[in-house]
C-alpha cells in the first residue's frame, strides 16, 4: 500500500468563501466553491492525518473520516481556526476569506429609501497574518489568489504573513482559481519558486501540496 505519510499529524484545512450580512437577507461573498480546500482535506485523510475542514458555505459532501466545522462569517472562521491552532501541526488555509465585512449588521431587512445608498465596511482581522504571529511548531500555509504579478505578490504576502509555504494562484488564467475542479499553482517558500505545477485537477495540486509538506515536516509529530 502507500505510505501514510501525514500519519500522526493533526491537519486544519479552511475552505470556501465567508459570508459577511448585512441584514436578515442579504450578504456579500466570493466566488470560492470550497473544492480546493476539500480536495486538501480528502488527500490529507489518505495520507494518514487528523482532518479537520473550517469552511464557509459549500455544496460540497464532506469527504470521509473529516470533521468539519461549519461557520459563515470571517470573525467565525477566525474563532474556529485559533481555537484550533495549538494542537495543529500542519494548517492549510485554501479559504477565501472577506477582507472587508459590513460595518453595522441590520436587526431588519433594510428598506429601500433613497436613490443611491452607502454601506460602510470594515476591515476583518487578517487570520493568517495572526497566525504567522502566533505560530510556534506549526507549519502553515497560505495561498494567495492574485490577478497580477503573481511571484511577486505571493512572495510578498509569505514573508508578510510568516507563512512555510505559499500556493501562489494566478486566477486571472484559464483553469485556475475559483470554482473549476482544475488548478494551475506556484508553490513558494521562503527562498523563492518551489514548483510551478501545470493544470491539474485540485485533487493532484492538493496530493502535489502535501507531498512538499510531508518532505519539510520533522520526521515524526510529537503530541
Ligand atoms: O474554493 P474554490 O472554488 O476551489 O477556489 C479556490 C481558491 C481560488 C479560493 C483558492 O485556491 C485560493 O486561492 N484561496 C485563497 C483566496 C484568497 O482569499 O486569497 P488572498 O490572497 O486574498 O489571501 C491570502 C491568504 O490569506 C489566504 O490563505 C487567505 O485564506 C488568508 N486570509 C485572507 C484575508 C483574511 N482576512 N484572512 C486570511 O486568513
Amino acid at each position: 500500500g502507500e505510505v501514510r505519510r501525514l500519519e500522526g499529524q493533526r491537519v486544519l484545512v479552511t475552505a470556501g468563501g465567508t459570508v459577511e450580512r448585512i441584514d436578515p437577507v442579504r450578504y456579500i461573498t466570493n466566488d470560492s466553491s470550497g473544492k480546493m480546500g476539500y480536495a486538501i482535506a480528502e488527500e490529507a485523510v489518505r495520507l494518514g492525518a487528523k482532518v479537520t475542514l473550517v469552511s464557509g458555505p459549500s455544496a460540497l459532501p464532506v469527504p470521509a473520516g473529516v470533521e468539519l466545522v461549519s461557520v459563515q462569517s470571517a470573525l467565525d472562521m477566525r474563532e474556529a481556526v485559533l481555537s484550533r491552532f495549538e494542537e495543529s501541526h500542519v494548517v492549510i488555509k485554501a479559504a477565501a476569506v472577506a477582507d472587508y465585512r459590513s460595518a453595522v449588521i441590520a436587526d431588519q431587512k433594510i428598506k429601500k429609501k433613497s436613490d443611491s445608498m452607502t454601506l460602510e465596511l470594515i476591515k476583518n482581522p487578517d487570520i493568517l497574518q495572526e497566525l504567522g504571529t502566533l505560530k510556534k511548531h506549526q507549519f502553515v500555509i497560505g495561498f494567495a489568489a492574485e490577478t497580477e504579478r503573481l511571484d511577486e505578490h505571493a512572495l510578498d504576502k509569505l514573508k508578510r504573513k510568516n507563512c512555510d509555504l505559499i500556493v501562489g494562484n494566478d486566477v486571472s488564467q484559464e483553469g485556475a482559481g475559483f470554482s473549476g475542479d482544475t488548478n494551475v499553482v506556484r508553490i513558494f517558500d521562503r527562498n523563492g519558486l518551489v514548483e510551478a505545477l501545470p493544470i491539474l485537477s485540485k485533487k493532484d495540486v492538493a496530493r502535489r501540496l502535501l507531498e512538499l509538506t510531508a518532505d519539510r515536516l520533522p520526521t515524526k509529530a510529537s503530541e
